[in-house]
C-alpha cells in the first residue's frame, strides 16, 4: 500500500502537497474560499476562536475562521503545499515579498532587540528597508566572514540572499548558521526556489520568498511567504493578523497551482540560462558573466543548491549608457523588473531594482539583469545578439 509519506521527490511533493484531503472533499482541484467572514456558532465559540487566532495560532478543526485578516483556509492549503517543499513544518503567506519581510522583521524584534546584521547584496527593496531603519531597526552590514564578529546581544535576525539578486553570488548557508549562533538566520530563498535548495537543511531558522517570482511563476500574483517552525510561525501570524498582510484567497489559489509545475520550470528556465551564460561569456561586448553555473568559488552548486538557477546577469563594456541601450533594444525579452517568470525579462539594476542602494553596494552601472522565461534559449540568443550589436 502507497504511504504519501513515501513521496520523496520534490517532483511529486510539487503535485500533490496540499491535496490531501479533496478526494475526501470529493474534488479535483482546491475550492476557493473568498469569506471575509464567517458564522460564529456562539458569542463564547467566537470569542475563543478570534483570542486564539490573533494572537497567532491555528484554525481548530471545525472552528470559525472569524475573519480573512485572522485566517484563510486556501491562504493555508498554499501554506501547507510551501512548508512540505522547503522541508519546514509551517510556512505563513503575506501579501507580497515585502510585507512578508516586514513581518519577519517585527517578529524578530519583538522583545526588544533591534540590531541585525545583513549580508550584502540583497534584493533592493529589502537593503533600502534595513538601510533606512524604518520599523526600528539597526543594521551592520557584513561580509560572510564578519557575520560572527557583527552579531552581539541585542543581534535580533542574521540576513542573507542566496543566490544573491542582482549579481547571484552564494552564501555558505551552514557556515553562516554557525557564524550567527544563536541568532535566528533569515535566507531569502526566492532566486533558488525549493527546488534548487532548502535553507532550513542547512541551518536557516526563517526562509523567505517573493512568491511573485518563480512560486506563482506567470507574473500575476503579487505574494510573500516565510517557511519555518511552528513558534516562529505563530508569531509571524499574529503580526499578519495585526497589521492586515494576509494574502488574498485568489493569489493562494493560483500560487498553490504554480507550485504544480515548479519544479519543471525551474529546471527548462535553468537549462535555457546556463545556455545563454556560456555564450554571453563568449561576447566581446561582455566584460564579464554572473551564474553560478560559471561562479561558484566555494563549491556550493551539488552541495548547498541542486543546480545553478535561471537568474542571471552581465556586464557591458561602455558602462550605464551601454547597459542601457542593450535593454532598450530588445525585442522578444521584455523591458521589465521581476523575475522567475515563464517569460524572460531584462533590466538595469542600478536605475530600478537596486536604485535606492547606497553607495560602493549600488550595482555597477554596466550591469544587466536577465531573467530566463521558457522560450526557445536560441530565440533568446539571436535577440540578445542584435541587441549587443547596438554596441557596434
Ligand atoms: C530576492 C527578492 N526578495 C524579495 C523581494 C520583494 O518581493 P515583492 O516584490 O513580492 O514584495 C524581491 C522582489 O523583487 C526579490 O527579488
Amino acid at each position: 500500500m502507497f504511504d504519501p509519506s513515501d513521496m520523496t521527490t520534490v517532483d511529486t511533493r510539487a503535485v500533490h502537497a496540499g491535496r490531501d484531503d479533496l478526494a475526501a472533499l470529493g474534488v479535483h482541484v482546491p475550492p476557493i474560499d473568498f469569506s471575509t467572514t464567517n458564522p460564529l456558532p456562539s458569542v463564547d465559540a467566537g470569542g475563543d476562536a478570534y483570542e486564539t487566532l490573533a494572537t497567532g495560532g491555528t484554525l481548530p478543526v471545525g472552528g470559525s475562521a472569524v475573519y480573512q485578516r485572522l485566517w484563510n483556509p486556501t491562504v493555508a492549503r498554499f501554506e501547507t503545499a510551501l512548508a512540505d517543499l522547503e522541508g519546514t513544518t509551517d510556512a505563513v503567506a503575506f501579501a507580497s515579498g515585502m510585507a512578508a519581510l516586514t513581518a519577519a522583521l517585527l517578529a524578530a524584534t519583538r522583545d526588544g532587540k533591534r540590531h541585525l546584521v545583513a549580508v550584502r547584496p540583497l534584493y533592493g527593496g529589502t537593503d533600502h528597508v534595513l538601510a533606512t531603519g524604518l520599523l526600528g531597526t539597526t543594521v551592520t552590514w557584513a561580509r560572510p566572514d564578519e557575520v560572527a564578529a557583527a552579531v552581539g546581544p541585542d543581534t535580533a535576525l542574521v540576513i542573507a540572499e542566496t543566490p544573491a539578486n542582482p549579481t547571484l553570488d552564494l552564501v555558505d548557508i551552514a557556515a553562516l548558521a554557525r557564524a550567527a549562533g544563536d541568532v535566528p538566520l533569515l535566507v531569502d530563498n526566492t532566486v533558488a526556489t525549493p527546488v534548487l535548495q532548502q535553507p532550513t537543511r542547512h541551518g536557516a531558522t526563517l526562509v523567505l520568498h517573493s512568491a511573485t517570482k518563480s512560486i506563482g511563476g506567470h507574473g500575476d500574483v503579487l505574494a510573500g511567504v516565510v517557511a519555518c517552525d511552528a513558534d516562529w510561525a505563530a508569531r509571524l501570524r499574529q503580526v499578519r493578523a495585526l497589521t492586515g498582510a494576509i494574502l488574498h484567497p485568489l493569489g493562494a489559489y493560483l500560487l498553490h497551482r504554480g507550485l504544480q509545475t515548479l519544479p519543471l520550470r525551474v529546471r527548462a528556465q535553468q537549462a535555457g540560462a546556463e545556455k545563454l551564460a556560456a555564450w554571453l561569456a563568449t561576447h566581446p561586448a561582455v566584460a564579464q558573466v554572473h551564474h553560478p553555473s560559471l561562479h561558484d568559488p566555494a563549491g556550493l552548486v551539488g552541495r548547498q543548491l541542486s543546480g545553478p538557477g535561471s537568474l542571471l546577469a552581465f556586464e557591458v563594456r561602455g558602462g550605464a549608457s551601454a547597459a542601457s541601450a542593450v535593454a532598450n533594444a530588445c525585442r522578444l525579452i521584455t523591458h521589465a523588473v521581476s523575475l522567475g517568470g515563464v517569460d524572460t525579462l531584462i533590466q538595469h539594476p542600478a536605475s530600478l531594482t537596486h536604485r535606492p542602494v547606497e553607495g560602493e553596494a549600488k550595482p555597477c552601472g554596466g550591469l544587466l539583469r536577465i531573467s530566463v522565461g521558457l522560450e526557445d534559449p536560441e530565440d533568446l540568443r539571436a535577440d540578445l545578439s542584435q541587441a549587443l550589436a547596438e554596441l557596434g
